[in-house]
């Protein structure tokens, strides 16, 4: 093959076609074909010949015959094959455009399911993605994005490891679906000790992490177009899990003006007939808030009114500060159907074990056959990570190491204390203290930074900063006046983060 002949011969067909460099490399992606920028424009200048596989791509995509393409005369080309004066690319003939409309056809792409077109989950999303590529490209990025506390140095309990090695070799075969006994077992007994009523062993699921639980409650329950109540902001995974369960998540507004606690107007102005459920998130990511049991009792009289199922994600009930206690909805609520989540990635700092459960509690009854749906979920995915199930009795006993960092002086305490006041501190910037957990959702004046679009906002501060944090609206928090910061690393990593965004917000004006 002739790399000039093949090159006039490419250039001739791409222009019949109005198909231009660019235009073969998308097909080429969608197609699974690989062909780089560098490859297409070495082809059109002649510098190189193509693969077969490639030249059959080529050819197919361009509608010309291949062996025309790769510089075989062809009787109705004979002028062009040899000269280089052709004008016009020979068109197939009806045999061999139906087998490249047939090999075209063949090459399936995959797209993925539309049941994902409206789920989101930011917190490993688009500004995330970017801050991968500066990575791959040398650039150090400050991630303040994710909840993960063993890279900012907060260690598993000595005592969780020993147990777990210790029971490793007893942990190769599956468990029960819901559980080991023994987890289960000690799940149940801090259920008692929160006061959740009427709960026996069956009612406690081990999850990997409580992200599978909530999936799996979603899944169960939801048909197309039922409603679910889910905070705004929230923890975004509810809402993705519900809106790719088919279902309708209604947001109601937490209010910033009161602590953050759940707007119970808002809560009552959102019920429909199809309203099922009511999420809470207690303590709360994004914003750091602990609800007190006024508020609790609230949103339980309006689902008792309205009889709606309550979901309580408490996977951060061990990280409460100032001294304040955790109730949980359930203790109040003997009468409704609750689910209470919880786990040991944030308290035990084991993010990585997955190791998370569910209590199912309250008025069961009016649940059979919810439970069974339940049951049937969880039986398919066999049981959650057995190693993992086998530390959580040594990890709800005894002594909590969590308390050291959550006590005055301990390191979350005081990272949330020096958060706070530094971007407190930086004009344009207000925050409500948080109480519980690690993160703090601070409220930007948008007038005065001109800001219309927060994952503009947080990619200009990646650019300009290296510094990963997400957006309000990566918590499906409407105006474009949040950011959320996870205060886990050390002070010393802290302050210069705050130095640097405090410089950021000095200059910045938004320009879209
Ligand atoms: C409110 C909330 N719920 C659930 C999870 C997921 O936890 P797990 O690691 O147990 O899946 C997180 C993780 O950040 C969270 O913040």
């Amino acid at each position: 093959m002739s790399r000039e002949i093949f090159a006039r011969r490419l250039k001739l067909s791409m222009a019949q076609q109005g198909k231009k460099q660019v235009d073969l490399i998308h097909s080429a992606a969608e197609c699974g074909v690989k062909l780089g920028k560098s490859h297409i424009s070495q082809y059109v200048s002649g510098k190189t010949l193509p693969r077969p596989d490639i030249l059959r791509f080529l050819a197919e995509t361009l509608q010309v015959d291949e062996k025309w393409l790769r510089g075989e005369a062809l009787l109705d080309d004979a002028s062009s094959s040899s000269v280089g004066t052709a004008s016009k690319a020979p068109a197939v003939n009806a045999n061999q455009k139906q087998n490249i409309t047939r090999r075209v056809t063949e090459m399936k792409t995959f797209k993925k399911s539309s049941k994902l077109d409206n789920v989101l989950y930011d917190v490993r999303g688009p500004v995330v993605d970017e801050a991968s590529r500066m990575e791959e490209s040398g650039t150090q990025i400050l991630k303040l994005n994710i909840g993960n506390p063993a890279p900012f140095g907060f260690r598993t309990p000595d005592e969780v490891i020993y147990d777990m090695r210790q029971q490793l070799t007893e942990c190769e075969g599956y468990s029960n679906a819901q559980g080991l006994f023994s987890a289960r077992k000690a799940i149940m007994q801090y259920a008692q000790l929160k006061r959740i009523p009427n709960i026996a062993i069956e009612d406690i699921y081990t999850g990997n992490g409580v992200s599978e639980l909530i999936n799996i409650c979603m899944s169960a329950l939801l048909d197309d177009g039922d409603e679910i109540l889910i905070p705004s902001p929230d923890y975004p995974l509810w809402t993705a899990c519900a809106t790719l369960a088919g279902g309708k998540a209604v947001h109601y507004i937490c209010d910033e003006q009161s602590e953050w606690y759940p707007d119970i107007d808002d809560i009552r102005r959102k019920i429909t007939d199809r309203t099922k459920a009511i999420v809470i998130i207690n303590p709360n990511n994004p914003t750091g808030a602990l609800y007190p049991k006024e508020v609790l009792q609230k949103i339980v009289d309006v689902a008792r009114e309205h009889q709606l199922i309550i979901f309580s994600d408490e996977i951060y009930d061990r990280l409460v500060m100032d001294e304040e206690e955790h109730v949980s909805i359930a203790s109040l609520a003997p009468d409704l159907f609750c689910i209470t989540f919880s786990g040991l990635s944030k308290s035990h700092m084991i993010a990585g074990f997955r190791i998370g459960w569910m209590i199912l509690s309250g008025n069961k009854k009016i649940a059979k056959d919810y439970i069974e749906g339940l049951k049937m979920l969880s039986n398919m995915r066999l049981c959650s990570n057995v190693p993992a199930q086998s530390i959580v009795q040594t990890a709800l006993g005894g002594h909590q190491s969590v308390r050291g960092y959550i006590e005055p002086g301990g390191r979350i305490r005081e990272q949330r204390d020096y958060i706070y006041k530094a971007l407190t501190d930086i004009p344009g910037i207000s925050a409500v203290k948080p109480k519980a957990a690690f993160y703090i959702f601070p409220k930007i004046d948008v007038k005065k930074f001109n800001i219309t679009d927060d994952e503009q906002f947080a990619l200009d501060l990646l650019r300009d900063k290296k510094i990963l944090l997400i957006h309000g609206g990566g918590f499906n928090w409407e105006q474009p006046d949040h950011f959320r910061v996870v205060y886990l690393p050390r002070i010393e990593v802290l302050r210069e983060a705050t130095e640097k965004i405090s410089d950021f917000f000095s200059y910045y004006k938004q320009q879209l």
